[in-house]
């Protein structure tokens, strides 16, 4: 069943590329444009959205995240990101042009559940994006766009977590040609970018035993600080999400510009820190900003593990480890760079003689509030 892999996480941070691949399948046809047929919605409704709220716990939400920047840049529509049991209770802002995306995995979650009846109580359309056909969520949404991942065993999600977010960028691939805003021109190149990117986690995985050496060797480590800005930062925090809960380590995602407003203090000699970097032939100044925040911790004495571009030599100098991923557009990175720290987790958590498919104190699906 575990496909010769130590544990079923192993396996499935192995399935990863098959898992984006299958929740690409059959949504482009032949002329280069995005089909998605379980989107029950209305075309005159989607048009008329205003606003996306984004409803999901744990990594589902850093999912949001994700989407949050790539459908904001692509469909120049607000889109908010929220805990689904914090949008439940309080007094949320939604109307009919809202769009709720309720994103699940286990379409079990009781909090997500709950965030979605009040969204349609409030009159807002739901969307689900989920991995369990006919799962609760999906039955009580409007429409439902689901992931090919396969059935996720281990607790901790990590092909669950690609597949997501690559249903949320065909959801906001889909929204920016229907909607024919400027962006519309540019919808075939980014889906080619994203056809290549099965292959590209496939090389991400094949250059790890750099980290699996590495994340054996840190199985005494206190704390773990992630660092990213931009799209980096939901992977930020996924990796430290990933490492509290196989690991049982100290660890803490942050956004990189918030260093020097506070989570510096924490720096001292030796502190490991992960540092996503976004590619150098990105927009603005993103990648030279990232750059001086490595310079800043490693002033300090921390250990850097930097996860950068192929090619990008400027990070060189401030790394003490530098593990590459492939080239593909910003708004794409978070498929390569958190698998890594996936793995990193994994590894680690593996070495400590935990079990990492069944962490303690946790459930696969969480079915209560
Ligand atoms: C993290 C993890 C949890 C889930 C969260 C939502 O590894 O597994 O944080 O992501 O409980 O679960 P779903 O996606 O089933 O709603």
């Amino acid at each position: 069943e575990k496909g010769g892999y130590p544990s079923f996480m192993a396996k499935e941070i192995h399935d990863q590329p098959q898992a984006i691949a299958d929740t690409l399948l059959g949504r482009v046809d032949a002329g280069g444009r995005l089909q998605l047929d379980e989107m029950k919605i209305g075309e005159a409704e989607l048009r008329s959205i205003d606003k996306i709220v984004v409803v999901a716990c744990g990594t589902a939400a850093y999912a949001g995240q994700v989407a949050k920047y790539a459908i904001e840049h692509w469909c120049r529509v607000p889109v908010e990101v929220e805990l689904a049991h914090e949008f439940r209770y309080r007094d949320p802002v939604v109307s009919e042009r809202t769009l709720v995306v309720a994103i699940s995995q286990s379409g079990e979650t009781m909090d997500t559940i709950m965030a979605v009846r009040h969204a349609r109580e409030q009159g807002a359309k739901v969307l689900a994006i989920c991995n369990t056909n006919g799962s609760t969520i999906p039955r009580e949404s409007d429409a439902v766009l689901y992931t090919h991942a396969g059935p996720e065993i281990a607790v901790a999600s990590t092909k669950a977590f690609l597949a997501q977010i690559t249903a949320c960028y065909l959801l906001g691939l889909f929204l920016a040609q229907l909607r024919g805003n400027k962006f519309a021109d540019e919808v075939a190149e980014v889906l080619a970018q994203l056809h290549e990117i099965p292959g590209q986690v496939r090389q991400v995985l094949d250059g790890l035993e750099q980290v699996r050496e590495i994340a054996r060797y840190m199985a005494d480590t206190r704390s773990v600080l992630f660092l990213g800005r931009h799209v980096g930062y939901p992977v930020a925090m996924e990796g430290a999400l990933k490492l509290k809960e196989l690991a049982y380590i100290h660890a803490e995602g942050f956004a990189a510009g918030e260093l020097k407003h506070g989570p510096i203090a924490l720096v001292e000699p030796g502190q490991p820190v992960f540092v996503v970097v976004p590619s150098p032939r990105g927009r603005d100044s993103l990648h030279s900003k990232v750059v001086s925040n490595i310079q800043e911790v490693r002033a300090r004495g921390a250990r850097t593990l930097v996860i950068a571009e192929q090619g990008d030599t400027a990070v060189e100098p401030f790394a003490d480890v530098v593990i590459r991923i492939p080239r593909t557009s910003t708004l794409l990175s978070p498929l390569l760079a958190v698998v890594p720290l996936q793995v990193f987790a994994c590894e680690l958590a593996t070495a400590k003689g935990l079990d990492v498919d069944q962490p303690r104190n946790l459930a696969k699906s969480v079915t209560v509030e």
